[in-house]
């Protein structure tokens, strides 16, 4: 392992308040969303849509590293290039998403584990050699009645550090990714005490399995309240509590956090990224970024909507997106960018 560019690979996906795009939805994710607007399920139109993406001229000003998944890194854009080649020319850092998705945990009703350990090595060895440098490995935590249990927790955490241990060995960035779903009607206390436990148990097997915490990026739900709670905190309340939980939970070595956006509207996940910034930026011991997918892509989706006529205006709304993440991330968004 190359120990020197491991970090510096952490660190580039993180500066000049760029961030990272996740564009890596698995068949069934990618498929849910085509079908809700009518896209045909198409390897074809996948692609095409992917095209739409990693061609959007200027999202290199905004975005560090795009997160791919495995059909798209073996498909080709229309001119044959491949998207590995397209985002590296364009100064953008190609990742990988390498979990295999979720199952439901045996004897615990409820929850989830994440599969994708078996033969985890080999994958990552031909990732590398294809260029990609870092990879992502999503943890799905449920909150409800009784749960999430010690077990999953414990079980999901495990499975992460492995993942990010493989990831070192061959010298790609690991996104550490442990979502606390906001599913739910529980309250923004509920989800912090959650998110605490599982971060506190992240940090505490990445140590005891020698992860280089300089060497990762933690990629994690912010606290907020959960969808069908009555009590809606404000964008301020959110970001004071997100700091909050991961100042006591993640250790100053790593070099940055990039949220998920998990369910929240693209402009909502914006301004709570923002008004972090805008209150404690330079008090932190990380980089506060984003790692968004729907936040990112969703105005962009609805307008390309499987039709290549659409292509400029969702490289527009696209474009616009990960302009405003940036401005997030300096603390220097405002509602009037949302309405030029
Ligand atoms: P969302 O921002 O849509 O939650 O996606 C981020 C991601 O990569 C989930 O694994």
């Amino acid at each position: 392992m190359n120990t020197k560019e491991l970090i510096a690979t952490a660190k580039a996906l993180v500066a000049d308040n760029k961030g990272l795009l996740a564009m890596d939805e698995s068949y069934p994710t990618c498929n849910k969303r085509f079908a809700k607007l009518g896209i045909p399920e198409t390897a074809e139109l996948r692609r095409d849509y992917r095209e739409m993406i990693v061609t959007t001229v200027g999202l290199n000003e905004s975005i560090s590293g795009a997160i791919l998944f495995d059909e798209t890194v073996h498909q080709q854009l229309k001119d044959g290039s491949s998207f590995i080649k397209v985002l590296t020319d364009n100064r953008i850092i190609p990742g990988i998403k390498v979990d295999g998705g979720t199952i439901a945990m045996a004897g615990h009703p409820g929850e989830k584990m994440t599969e994708g350990l078996d033969n985890l090595r080999d994958r990552l060895t031909e990732y590398t050699r294809m260029g990609l440098r870092f990879a992502k490995w999503r943890a799905v935590i449920t909150i409800g009645k009784g749960i999430p249990t010690q077990a999953c927790i414990e079980a999901n955490v495990h499975a992460l550090a492995r993942y990010a241990a493989l990831c070192q060995e061959v010298g790609i960035v690991p996104i550490v990714e442990p979502e606390v779903l906001m599913d739910g009607d529980h309250t923004m206390e509920r989800c912090f005490e959650v998110t605490e436990q599982v971060l506190h148990t992240v940090f505490n097997q990445l140590y005891t399995q020698g992860v280089i915490l300089e060497g990762m990026i933690l990629k994690p739900n912010m606290i907020v309240p959960g969808l069908a709670c009555e009590k809606q905190e404000s964008v301020d309340e959110v970001a004071d509590a997100t700091v909050k939980c991961l100042l006591r939970t993640v250790p100053a070595a790593v070099p940055g956090i990039a949220f998920l956006s998990g369910g929240q509207s693209s402009e909502q996940a914006s301004a709570r990224l923002n008004s972090m910034n805008v209150r404690v930026k330079n008090k932190l011991p990380w980089e506060l970024s984003f790692s968004f997918g729907r936040a990112l892509q969703e105005p962009a989706l609805g307008i390309w909507n499987g039709k290549e006529k659409n292509v400029p205006e969702a490289q527009k709304a696209l474009y616009h997106r990960a302009v405003c993440n940036r401005a997030a991330r300096r603390g220097e968004y405002i509602d009037k960018m949302e309405r030029i």
